[in-house]
């Protein structure tokens, strides 16, 4: 049943539109219910169900990862071992421990960023996972432009640390700049898709990539 925001005095009408959507949002409740801390988490869900990306044993880096949706997804998948298989997150922002997953709490744009992830892998990684996104301005072309910056770092992290055959999955914000992006990673990879899943809000303009089939050394 949906559920009616009335606006309320001194609540901005951009908070009332916030309320309204998280209060009848299927995917809130779904998550809410089966323990996971966003609703993102369904959208790894979708994408693992169509792709088949996660499976037990590999290697994953999680990009942008806090609160720790596609952490759970990652970590429930891949069962990490800390050995040969593990799972690695980092994010501007605290985040609370996920079973065995490795939390790094820094800016990834940091120099040091990418040698400390490897290093916490301890090999090459079989998937690189980016939900990141730049804190939203509200100015379209703005908010796309730093989003396709941090793609850029991730797919350059990606070809780094990613073993022959190995998957990059990123969100990126639909824009001008996009079209790059997708040659620059086609480059790299035998199999590039754009994919919108159904948990992605129509109205918000993030699309996903998935990138199979990683070429190596080139
Ligand atoms: C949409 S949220 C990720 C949600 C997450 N996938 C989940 O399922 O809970 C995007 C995240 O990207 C992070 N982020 C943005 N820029 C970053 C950066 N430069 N370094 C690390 N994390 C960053 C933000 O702090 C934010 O937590």
């Amino acid at each position: 049943m949906r559920v009616r925001v009335n606006t309320a005095r001194g609540r901005k009408s951009s908070s009332t539109r916030w309320l309204d959507r998280q209060l009848n949002d299927p995917y809130v409740h779904e998550a809410q219910k089966k323990g996971y801390r966003s609703r993102a988490a369904f959208k790894l869900l979708q994408l693992d169900e169509k792709y088949k990306i996660l499976r037990v044993g590999q290697k994953v880096v999680d990009l942008g990862a806090a609160p720790g949706g596609w952490t759970q997804v990652a970590v429930d998948r891949v069962r990490p071992d800390g050995k040969k298989s593990r799972v690695v997150a980092v994010d501007l922002q605290e985040m609370e421990p996920v079973g065995a997953a490795a939390i790094l709490c820094m800016d990834f744009t940091d120099d040091a960023a990418a040698e400390q992830l490897n290093e916490l892998l301890g090999g090459a990684a079989d998937l690189v996972l980016s939900d990141m996104a730049a804190p939203v301005t509200g100015h379209k072309l703005t908010d796309h432009l730093r989003t396709t910056a941090l793609c850029e770092l991730a797919h350059a992290f990606a070809v780094g640390s990613l073993a022959p055959g190995g998957t990059l999955v990123m969100k990126t914000f639909a824009g001008g700049a996009q079209g790059e992006l997708m040659a620059a990673i086609k480059v790299d990879f035998e199999k590039v898709r754009t994919v919108k899943p159904a948990a992605s809000r129509a109205e918000s303009p993030e699309t996903y990539i998935v990138a199979t089939g990683f070429r190596g050394d080139l």
